[in-house]
């Protein structure tokens, strides 16, 4: 019984992979009528049953459709609409221990090097930023500086840079005061600080699901567990998901990026930001926002972040320069709350400050230099940029492929048929120099196995849309 049971199951994979070459082949083209069950189970001396499960098997794969009384067609290529997009995502009740650092190391170690296209990356390109003019800025900050800012510019940092930050919180609607900021070495530091003030080890953190990998590498850093929450590709958390959650789990704390959330690029609804505070006050649950997208918007106006409704100091908003201005001067900041006083300690005790000539540099610059000039370029490239490369994706990705569509940042999230795995797309695509990031880095159970972030922060040449295809092309050739 089992050996027959085997021998039926090569039959009808056999049948359905010999479709399938013809379909990426162009030999059946969309809208091609497939053979009927009897046709084809006469010709090739199969039973109608093996045909049917060989059809299934391509409709699975999203090469071929049903129409109601006329048989199997061949589908059309994908175009990415609406309701081309990935699900609302499905995790596991249970909270997790995280060990995601090695693979994440192993993955992205090579996405560093200049020859690869970097869509594996989770840098823009460096060469959209006014390098030049930040240059002369800290030139001529650090020709006059008064020698004491050396010292006074130590945790919490800078004043007037705390100040020029304050006032672009201002600027967006909401007070920050710049007493509430810490400055650190990039978003990266801050959301480690701020994860330690409010947590122990052992402690479970709430996350998106997906979520970013350096979320994860600094829950696995300070021993804490992980518990994933439901989140929709366009909207971010579920909060009814979350409600759930916390019911469910003795939640120290959150970890959201509520604007154009990496790897999804969601941007959680205004109203849901407020209930999201509101939701987490009542429960005495510190919210730690990681908003390092947040000016990368495509729409008319930014986004507020979660903070603008915090009246409790429960927010630790979380941001950087690092991917709107000024990549490697790794200057970031926490607007902490009531917990800015143990960040600030916590940064002095970490490694004193940050850099004087970058807290300096970038202060003079927001003062003098054009940032909202070159955020509206910056913003404008990436939103051509996603432009083309979804169209690249509808054109040459397997047929079935789902892609977000963010309003905002510069990834683009693609789910592939279930058969496509990203981690052997992701090792295919840099034997022919091109990085991928595999979805197995976004979450702590190694799920989205099928799924790949792509990165679209680079200068859309040629280089780029050939990669895409490339890509596509690899992973047609796994489903
Ligand atoms: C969501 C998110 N948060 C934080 C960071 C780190 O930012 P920074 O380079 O300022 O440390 C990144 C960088 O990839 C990110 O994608």
């Amino acid at each position: 019984m089992a050996a027959h049971q085997t021998a039926t199951l090569k039959r009808y994979e056999a049948f359905a992979d010999d479709i399938a070459h013809l379909i990426r082949s162009g030999r059946l083209q969309a809208g091609d009528r497939l053979p009927s069950v009897r046709e084809a189970s006469h010709g090739r001396g199969i039973s109608p049953s093996t045909v049917f499960q060989g059809y299934y098997l391509l409709e699975d794969r999203g090469l071929i459709e049903a129409r109601p009384r006329s048989g199997y067609f061949v589908k059309s290529r994908p175009t990415i609409d609406e309701s081309c997009e990935p699900d609302v995502s499905e995790p596991a009740a249970r909270s997790h221990d995280v060990t995601v650092s090695e693979l994440v190391f192993q993955v992205l170690s090579q996405a560093r090097n200049r020859d690869i296209v970097p869509l594996g990356s989770a840098f823009p390109s460096p060469t959209l930023f006014p390098l030049e003019k930040l240059s002369r800025a800290t030139g001529k900050a650090m020709r006059r500086i008064d020698p004491w800012r050396t010292v006074e510019d130590l945790a919490p940092g800078s004043v007037t840079l705390r100040r020029q930050i304050a006032l672009r919180y201002l600027a967006s609607g909401y007070r920050v005061a710049a007493d509430e900021i810490v400055i650190t070495n990039g978003a990266m530091e801050a959301l480690n600080l701020c994860l330690e003030v409010v947590t122990m080890p052992g402690d479970v953190v709430a996350v998106e699901s997906p979520t970013f990998y350096g979320s994860l590498q600094a829950l696995e850093r300070r021993g804490l567990r992980a518990v994933e929450v439901a989140t929709h590709p366009r909207h971010g958390v579920e909060l009814e998901a979350l409600a759930a959650v916390l019911d469910r789990h003795p939640v120290k704390a959150c970890w959201f990026m509520t604007n154009f959330q990496n790897p999804l690029g969601a941007l959680m609804p205004t109203e849901n930001k407020r209930e999201l505070v509101a939701m987490l006050a009542q429960r005495n649950i510190p919210l730690i926002e990681d908003d390092v997208y947040g000016e990368l918007y495509f729409g008319n106006g930014k986004p507020p972040p979660a903070k603008a409704f915090d009246r409790q100091g429960l927010v630790l908003h979380c941001s950087s320069f690092s991917k709107s201005l000024a990549p490697g001067y790794r200057v970031g900041w926490a607007a902490a709350g009531s917990f800015v006083h143990s960040v600030a300690q916590r940064k002095l005790m970490s490694s004193l400050g940050a850099a004087v000539p970058s807290q300096e540099g970038l202060s003079e610059y927001l003062q003098h230099g054009a940032f909202d000039r070159h955020l509206r370029q910056l913003r404008q490239v990436f939103e051509a940029n996603q432009a083309i490369a979804l169209r690249a994706i509808g054109r040459w990705f397997p047929s079935g492929t789902r892609v977000t569509r963010p309003e905002g940042g510069y990834f683009l999230w693609v789910e592939l048929p279930r058969s496509v795995d990203a981690l052997q797309l992701h090792r295919l695509g840099l034997a022919q120099n091109i990085s991928v990031a595999p979805g197995h880095l976004f979450s702590p159970d190694r799920g989205f196995a099928h799924c790949v972030r792509i990165n679209v922060g680079h200068p859309n040449d040629r280089r780029v849309e050939s990669a895409l295809r490339t890509l596509g092309q690899i992973a047609r050739s796994m489903v």
